[in-house]
Protein backbone atom coordinates (compact mmCIF):
# COMPACT_ATOMS: atom_id res chain seq x y z
CA UNK A 1 0.00 0.00 0.00
CA UNK A 2 1.26 3.69 -1.06
CA UNK A 3 1.33 6.37 1.68
CA UNK A 4 -1.65 8.11 0.08
CA UNK A 5 -3.74 5.09 0.35
CA UNK A 6 -2.78 4.81 4.21
CA UNK A 7 -3.97 7.88 4.63
CA UNK A 8 -7.01 7.52 3.28
CA UNK A 9 -7.40 4.35 5.16
CA UNK A 10 -6.28 6.07 8.09
CA UNK A 11 -8.67 8.78 7.52
CA UNK A 12 -11.60 6.24 7.49
CA UNK A 13 -10.42 4.33 10.82
CA UNK A 14 -10.44 7.98 12.33
CA UNK A 15 -14.11 8.35 11.01
CA UNK A 16 -15.35 5.48 12.41
CA UNK A 17 -13.26 5.07 15.79
CA UNK A 18 -15.01 6.78 18.94
CA UNK A 19 -12.34 5.70 21.32
CA UNK A 20 -8.80 7.22 19.70
CA UNK A 21 -5.12 6.28 21.96
CA UNK A 22 -2.02 7.81 19.92
CA UNK A 23 1.44 7.29 22.16
CA UNK A 24 4.24 9.98 20.46
CA UNK A 25 7.59 10.49 20.77
CA UNK A 26 10.61 12.48 20.17
CA UNK A 27 9.69 12.55 16.23
CA UNK A 28 6.57 14.35 16.74
CA UNK A 29 8.83 17.39 18.04
CA UNK A 30 11.76 17.73 15.37
CA UNK A 31 9.63 19.75 13.04
CA UNK A 32 9.41 22.29 16.16
CA UNK A 33 13.37 22.12 15.92
CA UNK A 34 13.52 19.80 18.63
CA UNK A 35 16.65 16.99 18.28
CA UNK A 36 15.63 13.70 18.62
CA UNK A 37 17.19 11.22 20.98
CA UNK A 38 18.51 8.44 18.46
CA UNK A 39 18.69 9.38 15.42
CA UNK A 40 22.11 11.26 13.81
CA UNK A 41 22.25 14.34 15.50
CA UNK A 42 19.94 13.07 18.04
CA UNK A 43 20.51 13.74 21.74
CA UNK A 44 22.09 10.72 22.81
CA UNK A 45 25.03 10.94 20.04
CA UNK A 46 26.34 13.83 22.06
CA UNK A 47 25.53 13.01 25.59
CA UNK A 48 25.81 9.59 27.16
CA UNK A 49 22.46 8.83 29.30
CA UNK A 50 24.59 7.79 32.04
CA UNK A 51 25.88 10.80 32.20
CA UNK A 52 23.20 13.02 32.32
CA UNK A 53 19.84 11.08 32.77
CA UNK A 54 20.45 8.65 35.45
CA UNK A 55 19.82 9.00 39.66
CA UNK A 56 23.44 8.14 40.09
CA UNK A 57 24.70 11.01 37.12
CA UNK A 58 22.41 13.63 39.63
CA UNK A 59 23.99 12.35 42.92
CA UNK A 60 27.03 12.11 41.31
CA UNK A 61 26.67 15.75 39.57
CA UNK A 62 23.55 17.74 40.32
CA UNK A 63 25.43 21.21 39.03
CA UNK A 64 26.06 19.52 35.54
CA UNK A 65 22.78 17.33 34.98
CA UNK A 66 20.70 20.90 35.81
CA UNK A 67 23.08 22.84 33.43
CA UNK A 68 21.66 20.16 30.94
CA UNK A 69 18.50 20.44 31.59
CA UNK A 70 18.62 24.24 31.94
CA UNK A 71 19.49 24.43 28.39
CA UNK A 72 16.76 22.08 27.28
CA UNK A 73 14.23 24.03 29.22
CA UNK A 74 15.36 26.76 27.21
CA UNK A 75 15.66 25.40 24.06
CA UNK A 76 11.82 24.42 24.39
CA UNK A 77 10.58 27.49 25.07
CA UNK A 78 12.19 29.30 22.57
CA UNK A 79 10.04 26.40 20.20
CA UNK A 80 6.19 26.33 18.75
CA UNK A 81 4.32 22.99 18.43
CA UNK A 82 4.20 21.98 14.68
CA UNK A 83 1.42 21.12 12.32
CA UNK A 84 2.11 17.36 14.04
CA UNK A 85 0.99 19.14 17.52
CA UNK A 86 -1.74 20.82 16.43
CA UNK A 87 -4.15 18.08 13.99
CA UNK A 88 -3.43 15.63 17.20
CA UNK A 89 -4.75 19.09 19.69
CA UNK A 90 -7.97 18.81 17.19
CA UNK A 91 -8.60 15.51 17.51
CA UNK A 92 -8.54 15.59 20.97
CA UNK A 93 -10.77 18.89 20.79
CA UNK A 94 -13.42 16.77 18.87
CA UNK A 95 -13.56 13.22 20.49
CA UNK A 96 -13.85 12.83 24.31
CA UNK A 97 -12.78 9.54 24.39
CA UNK A 98 -9.39 10.91 22.77
CA UNK A 99 -6.52 10.39 24.79
CA UNK A 100 -2.23 11.28 23.99
CA UNK A 101 0.77 9.38 25.63
CA UNK A 102 3.57 11.39 25.10
CA UNK A 103 6.95 10.26 25.56
CA UNK A 104 8.14 13.46 24.99
CA UNK A 105 8.74 15.84 28.05
CA UNK A 106 8.69 19.75 26.35
CA UNK A 107 5.23 20.12 26.64
CA UNK A 108 4.58 20.87 22.90
CA UNK A 109 1.33 18.64 23.12
CA UNK A 110 -0.28 21.00 26.16
CA UNK A 111 0.93 24.05 24.39
CA UNK A 112 -1.04 23.15 21.23
CA UNK A 113 -3.48 23.00 23.68
CA UNK A 114 -3.94 18.92 23.27
CA UNK A 115 -6.52 17.30 25.75
CA UNK A 116 -5.97 14.20 27.77
CA UNK A 117 -2.30 14.00 27.63
CA UNK A 118 -0.66 11.63 29.90
CA UNK A 119 3.01 12.46 30.41
CA UNK A 120 4.51 9.21 30.39
CA UNK A 121 8.30 10.81 30.90
CA UNK A 122 7.49 13.97 33.04
CA UNK A 123 8.04 17.07 32.15
CA UNK A 124 11.38 19.46 31.38
CA UNK A 125 9.06 22.20 33.53
CA UNK A 126 8.20 20.11 36.45
CA UNK A 127 10.82 19.65 39.32
CA UNK A 128 10.51 17.52 42.85
CA UNK A 129 12.86 17.37 46.26
CA UNK A 130 15.73 15.07 45.74
CA UNK A 131 15.29 14.04 48.96
CA UNK A 132 11.52 13.73 48.56
CA UNK A 133 11.08 16.05 51.70
CA UNK A 134 7.58 14.51 53.39
CA UNK A 135 6.53 18.71 53.03
CA UNK A 136 6.92 18.44 49.28
CA UNK A 137 4.32 17.31 46.33
CA UNK A 138 5.94 14.35 44.73
CA UNK A 139 6.44 16.73 41.92
CA UNK A 140 5.44 20.42 40.77
CA UNK A 141 5.58 23.06 38.14
CA UNK A 142 8.20 25.52 37.85
CA UNK A 143 9.19 26.95 34.78
CA UNK A 144 11.71 29.21 35.84
CA UNK A 145 14.33 29.40 33.36
CA UNK A 146 17.43 29.96 34.05
CA UNK A 147 16.91 29.68 37.88
CA UNK A 148 19.17 31.94 40.24
CA UNK A 149 21.55 29.67 41.18
CA UNK A 150 22.19 25.53 40.22
CA UNK A 151 21.26 23.14 41.57
CA UNK A 152 18.22 24.69 42.72
CA UNK A 153 16.92 24.49 46.24
CA UNK A 154 13.50 22.71 47.31
CA UNK A 155 11.28 25.89 48.93
CA UNK A 156 9.87 23.30 51.40
CA UNK A 157 13.45 21.98 52.85
CA UNK A 158 15.67 23.79 51.84
CA UNK A 159 17.63 20.47 50.02
CA UNK A 160 17.83 20.67 46.85
CA UNK A 161 15.59 20.01 43.62
CA UNK A 162 15.67 17.61 40.94
CA UNK A 163 13.96 18.00 36.85
CA UNK A 164 10.56 16.13 37.41
CA UNK A 165 11.50 13.84 34.70
CA UNK A 166 11.46 10.01 34.60
CA UNK A 167 15.54 8.54 34.66
CA UNK A 168 16.91 5.44 33.26
CA UNK A 169 16.23 3.10 35.93
CA UNK A 170 13.18 4.81 37.56
CA UNK A 171 10.04 3.43 37.35
CA UNK A 172 6.91 5.02 35.45
CA UNK A 173 4.78 6.91 37.85
CA UNK A 174 2.08 4.32 39.00
CA UNK A 175 -1.01 6.78 38.58
CA UNK A 176 0.36 7.70 35.16
CA UNK A 177 0.86 3.67 34.28
CA UNK A 178 -2.42 2.77 35.42
CA UNK A 179 -4.25 5.68 33.00
CA UNK A 180 -2.03 4.96 30.10
CA UNK A 181 -3.03 1.19 30.60
CA UNK A 182 -6.74 2.38 30.54
CA UNK A 183 -6.06 3.92 27.84
CA UNK A 184 -4.80 1.10 25.82
CA UNK A 185 -8.59 -0.01 25.78
CA UNK A 186 -9.73 1.85 22.46
CA UNK A 187 -10.76 1.21 18.68
CA UNK A 188 -7.40 2.81 17.02
CA UNK A 189 -4.05 3.00 18.75
CA UNK A 190 -1.41 5.30 16.85
CA UNK A 191 2.20 4.88 17.77
CA UNK A 192 3.81 8.36 16.16
CA UNK A 193 7.15 9.45 16.22
CA UNK A 194 8.94 6.95 18.49
CA UNK A 195 11.58 4.36 17.93
CA UNK A 196 9.84 2.06 20.40
CA UNK A 197 13.14 1.09 21.96
CA UNK A 198 12.71 2.46 26.08
CA UNK A 199 10.26 0.07 27.49
CA UNK A 200 7.28 0.07 29.21
CA UNK A 201 6.26 2.56 26.62
CA UNK A 202 7.67 0.36 23.80
CA UNK A 203 5.41 -2.30 24.89
CA UNK A 204 2.05 -0.87 24.63
CA UNK A 205 1.37 -0.98 21.17
CA UNK A 206 1.40 -4.44 21.91
CA UNK A 207 -1.06 -4.46 24.67
CA UNK A 208 -3.58 -2.42 22.64
CA UNK A 209 -3.18 -4.89 19.60
CA UNK A 210 -3.83 -7.70 21.86
CA UNK A 211 -6.75 -5.88 23.88
CA UNK A 212 -8.23 -5.64 19.89
CA UNK A 213 -6.95 -2.01 18.70
CA UNK A 214 -6.36 -1.38 15.48
CA UNK A 215 -2.97 0.09 15.52
CA UNK A 216 -1.27 2.16 13.01
CA UNK A 217 2.40 3.23 13.43
CA UNK A 218 3.25 6.42 11.29
CA UNK A 219 7.27 6.83 11.19
CA UNK A 220 9.87 7.52 8.41
CA UNK A 221 12.07 4.67 9.64
CA UNK A 222 11.33 1.03 10.49
CA UNK A 223 11.32 0.39 14.02
CA UNK A 224 11.38 -2.77 16.11
CA UNK A 225 7.48 -2.49 17.10
CA UNK A 226 6.83 -2.18 13.05
CA UNK A 227 5.72 -5.86 12.45
CA UNK A 228 2.87 -5.39 15.08
CA UNK A 229 0.63 -2.11 13.24
CA UNK A 230 -2.31 -3.24 11.07
CA UNK A 231 -1.18 -0.06 9.39
CA UNK A 232 2.11 1.48 8.84
CA UNK A 233 3.00 4.66 7.07
CA UNK A 234 6.33 5.74 6.52
CA UNK A 235 6.28 9.08 6.51
CA UNK A 236 7.22 12.10 8.86
CA UNK A 237 4.13 13.49 11.42
CA UNK A 238 3.74 16.46 10.44
CA UNK A 239 3.12 15.46 6.49
CA UNK A 240 1.03 12.91 7.33
CA UNK A 241 -1.08 14.14 9.93
CA UNK A 242 -1.59 16.87 8.16
CA UNK A 243 -2.89 15.47 4.77
CA UNK A 244 -5.07 13.00 7.44
CA UNK A 245 -6.33 16.09 8.71
CA UNK A 246 -6.84 17.45 5.18
CA UNK A 247 -8.88 14.36 4.24
CA UNK A 248 -11.09 14.26 6.74
CA UNK A 249 -12.24 18.03 6.46
CA UNK A 250 -13.36 17.73 2.61
CA UNK A 251 -15.42 14.35 3.93
CA UNK A 252 -17.31 17.03 6.58
P1 LIG B 1 14.03 8.34 19.61
O1 LIG B 1 15.06 9.38 19.36
O2 LIG B 1 14.50 7.04 20.15
O3 LIG B 1 13.24 8.02 18.26
C1 LIG B 1 12.69 9.05 17.48
C2 LIG B 1 11.93 8.41 16.35
O4 LIG B 1 11.29 9.45 15.62
C3 LIG B 1 12.77 7.61 15.36
O5 LIG B 1 12.20 6.33 15.15
C4 LIG B 1 12.70 8.45 14.06
O6 LIG B 1 12.70 7.65 12.88
C5 LIG B 1 11.38 9.15 14.24
N1 LIG B 1 11.23 10.42 13.53
C6 LIG B 1 12.18 11.36 13.24
N2 LIG B 1 11.63 12.43 12.63
C7 LIG B 1 10.29 12.16 12.53
C8 LIG B 1 9.18 12.88 12.01
N3 LIG B 1 9.32 14.09 11.47
N4 LIG B 1 7.97 12.28 12.09
C9 LIG B 1 7.81 11.05 12.64
N5 LIG B 1 8.82 10.35 13.16
C10 LIG B 1 10.04 10.88 13.09
O7 LIG B 1 12.90 9.01 20.54
P2 LIG B 1 11.79 8.29 21.45
O8 LIG B 1 11.31 7.04 20.82
O9 LIG B 1 10.81 9.32 21.81
O10 LIG B 1 13.38 8.85 27.56
O11 LIG B 1 12.65 7.92 22.71
C11 LIG B 1 12.04 7.33 23.81
C12 LIG B 1 12.70 7.76 25.08
O12 LIG B 1 14.10 7.56 24.99
C13 LIG B 1 12.56 9.24 25.38
O13 LIG B 1 11.34 9.58 25.97
C14 LIG B 1 13.70 9.47 26.32
C15 LIG B 1 14.77 8.72 25.56
O14 LIG B 1 15.83 8.26 26.30
C16 LIG B 1 13.83 9.34 28.71
O15 LIG B 1 14.54 10.32 28.76
C17 LIG B 1 13.39 8.56 29.91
Amino acid sequence: MNLEEGIQRLAERLTGASRVTVLTGAGVSTASGIPTFRDAGGMWKNFRPEEVATPEAFARDPKFVWEWYEVRRQAVLDCRPNRAHEVLAAWSERSPAFRLITQNVDGLHERAGTRNVIRFHGSLFDVGCWEECPQSPHRWRDDTVPFPELPPSCPYCGGILRPGVVWFGEMIDPEVLRRADAALECDLFLSIGTSSQVHPAAALIHTAAALGAFTVEINPEATPASPVPDLSLAGKAEVVLDRVEDVLQRRT
